[in-house]
């Protein structure tokens, strides 16, 4: 607690205190959504997302790491073959996918947070994040834990939000961003790929998925 001049105090916070505020207003935000979670983008999710998450992860095996697993919609999509991991920070999304992953001998789900994950460096085959990069509150320090923890021989696979180099479209993201983010947590105007290169990846292919390039698939080596 600091004075100014007119005696007034002011709460001088540490960068750290700053940041775990910033941290934890996320995740109330997602406890907070945490039941309707899934109605909220269902259209979205029956007409695009589950088909790119059934083609983005059904071909994967080994360790695999999905940061941000949020009510486990990509559970399902997992093979056999795949040991999976699942992390989030938020309690409530991580009780919804623990529901999903009561018979799934092959997955674990911990609470965590993506910005100092608690794994040796090495660790996994594979970092799966799926509409992530637009919720953590420092997303290049996320992504270096990322790639801290994947194998030499790894990949990461990310399908995400980004701000459209559309002029047009970048300007709409700019406009609702604002409305969006205080109601979820979402930024939509987040340039990822570019955060995905400044956290020291190495892109290896990146597809427009629909509407310009809202959306993007990226795999990346680390
Ligand atoms: C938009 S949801 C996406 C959930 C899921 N990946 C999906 O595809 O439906 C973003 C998730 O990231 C999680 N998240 C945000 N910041 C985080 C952090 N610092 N550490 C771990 N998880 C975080 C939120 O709790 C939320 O579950």
């Amino acid at each position: 607690m600091s004075k100014n001049c007119t005696g007034a105090c002011r709460l001088v916070l540490r960068a750290d205190e700053k940041r775990y505020l910033i941290v934890m207003s996320v995740v109330s935000k997602y406890n907070r959504i945490a039941p309707v979670y899934e109605l909220i983008d269902l259209p979205l999710e029956l007409l695009f997302f589950r088909r790119w998450r059934e083609e983005a992860l059904s071909c994967l095996s080994g360790k695999v790491l999905e940061v941000g697993i949020g009510t486990g919609r990509n559970l399902k999509h997992y093979s056999l073959r795949c040991s999976v991991t699942g992390i989030d920070y938020s309690e409530k999304m991580l009780e919804k996918a623990r529901k999903k992953a009561t018979d799934m001998n092959n997955v674990t789900l911990i609470l965590m947070d993506a910005e100092n994950l608690e794994f040796p460096d090495n660790s996994f085959d594979y970092v799966v994040i799926t509409f992530v990069l637009c919720s953590i509150p420092d997303p290049v320090k996320a992504l270096k834990e990322m790639r801290r923890v994947l194998k030499p021989s790894g990949e990461m696979i990310a399908i995400e939000y980004v701000r459209s180099n559309n002029r047009l479209i970048a300007c709409f993201e700019d406009l609702v961003n604002p409305v969006i983010c205080s109601l979820s947590g979402d930024n939509m105007n987040r340039k990822s790929i570019e955060n995905i290169r400044t956290a020291g990846f190495t892109i290896r292919e990146v597809e427009d998925l629909i509407y310009e390039d809202f959306f993007k698939k990226a795999r990346a080596k680390p």
